[in-house]
This record gives structure tokens, sequence and C-alpha cells, in this order.
């Protein structure tokens, strides 16, 4: 593999979607192939499993039916999106990945860590992401959040949305904590700025990480 792969991860309405499109943006004007996808879903079969899930059809099987649902759209994703791109020196933006799993199906919905760990191994193998930048935002905010931008967008609230305070709370800490775990991966970035201020983080961040001269070869470099 000879692209880069960066996911984004963090609570409801903590601005992912907003920054992959950032970082996309300067990433193309910069002169990068970028493919920008998300999970649940970012390949056809992953996205009908997406509809699936979060209109709640899997809910009442419990967290691991979850679990494995999740992780078998990120398998179709992986097989058809990531790893060709990946292969063909792409920069691959992820929002969410592995890390939702542990999260919500794992921390939160109390899966217990090996099961997890071993789901991981067999769907994600050696594809794991080279950063992963976790938008932290406490839990009422990123509520707050989500729930005007689905005012102003008319919609729904999905399967994850509808849980407590209390859920989003735990989901926090979650994410915080694989942060620790893996410091050399993860990066937590305070989200509840504005947009443009989370956004020159991200920037900082990556450039910094991936700077021509301290390439390993394989990677690409971003920084001209
Ligand atoms: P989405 O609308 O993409 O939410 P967000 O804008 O917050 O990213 O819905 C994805 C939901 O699915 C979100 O609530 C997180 C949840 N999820 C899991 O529970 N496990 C997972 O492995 C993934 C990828 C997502």
């Amino acid at each position: 593999m000879s692209g880069l792969f960066i996911t984004f991860e963090g609570g409801e309405g903590a601005g992912k979607s907003t920054q992959v499109e950032r970082l996309r943006e300067r990433l193309e004007e910069a002169g990068y192939r970028v493919v920008a996808t998300r999970e649940p879903g970012g390949s056809p079969r992953a996205e009908a499993i997406r509809a699936s899930i979060l209109g709640g059809e899997a809910k009442p099987f419990g967290p691991f039916a979850e679990a494995l649902l999740f992780s078998s759209a990120r398998h179709d994703h992986l097989e058809k999106r990531i790893r060709p791109a990946l292969r063909e020196g792409a920069i691959v933006l992820c929002d969410r990945f592995a890390d939702s799993t542990r999260a919500y199906q794992g921390a939160v919905g109390e899966i217990e860590p090996a099961l997890i760990d071993a789901l991981e191994q067999v769907i994600v193998r050696a594809t794991r992401p080279d950063l992963t930048l976790v938008l932290d935002i406490p839990a009422e905010e990123g509520l707050a959040r989500a729930s005007s931008r689905r005012e102003e967008a008319g919609g729904g609230v999905d399967r994850f949305e509808q849980e407590n305070v209390d859920f989003h709370r735990k989901l926090r800490e979650a994410f915080r904590a694989i942060a620790r775990k893996e410091p050399e991966r993860c990066r937590v970035i305070d989200a509840s700025r504005s947009p443009d201020e989370v956004a020159r983080e991200i920037w900082e961040i990556v450039s910094a990480r991936f700077p021509r001269n301290q390439v390993d070869g394989r990677k690409q470099a971003i920084v001209e």
C-alpha cells in the first residue's frame, strides 16, 4: 500500500464531515489525489447496510449484532474502495472507521474488548489508519449542534442520535481513551472551536506528520 489512510472520529455534531471536506480541498489544491469516504457506507453494499443499521433494524438484536453489521459493511468498503485507492497511492480520508465500533459497540455497548479486537483483526487486517483525528466536543454541545443541523435539513433522528446524554458522555470518554492508548496514531482536536480554527490545526498536524523529508519512501509527502 503506498497511499495514506487518515480517519476522522468523534461523537455526534463534532463537525467531522465538514473537516473531511476542508482537508480534501486543501490536499487537492496541493495536487494530491484524494478519496473522501465515510462509514458505515462508502461502497454500494455498505451503503445498503448503513440504511438498515441507522434505520434501527438491528437494534433489537443488540450491540454485537450491530458490530457484525458495521464490520461486514467495513469489509466491503475496504475491499471495494479503500484498499484499491491506497494501492493507487491516493490519500484516503474516512469519516469514521474501526474506532467507532470500539467506542459505540465496544465501550458503550459493552461488547468485550477481546471480541471487538478479534473482529478488527479479521476485517481491517493491515489496513490500519496512518493517522486518526479525534474531534472532541462536550456531549451536550455536540448533540445541540447535531439537532440544529437536523432541523435545518428537515431530517429525522437516527438510531444513535436517539440515545441520551449519558450515552454520548461515555462515547466521548471512549474516544479519548482510544487516543490515550494509541498516541502515535491518534490526535485529539478541540472541536468546540470554529470550523476555520479546527481546519487550521488539522492541516498543521497532517503537514507536520508527513513532511517530504521524513517520509519512509512508501508514503507520499504532503508538504512541498
Ligand atoms: P452518521 O449519520 O454518519 O453519523 P455522524 O454524522 O455522527 O458520523 O451515522 C453513523 C452512526 O453510526 C453514528 O451514530 C455512529 C454509528 N457507528 C457505530 O455505532 N459503529 C460504527 O462502527 C460506525 C462506523 C458508526
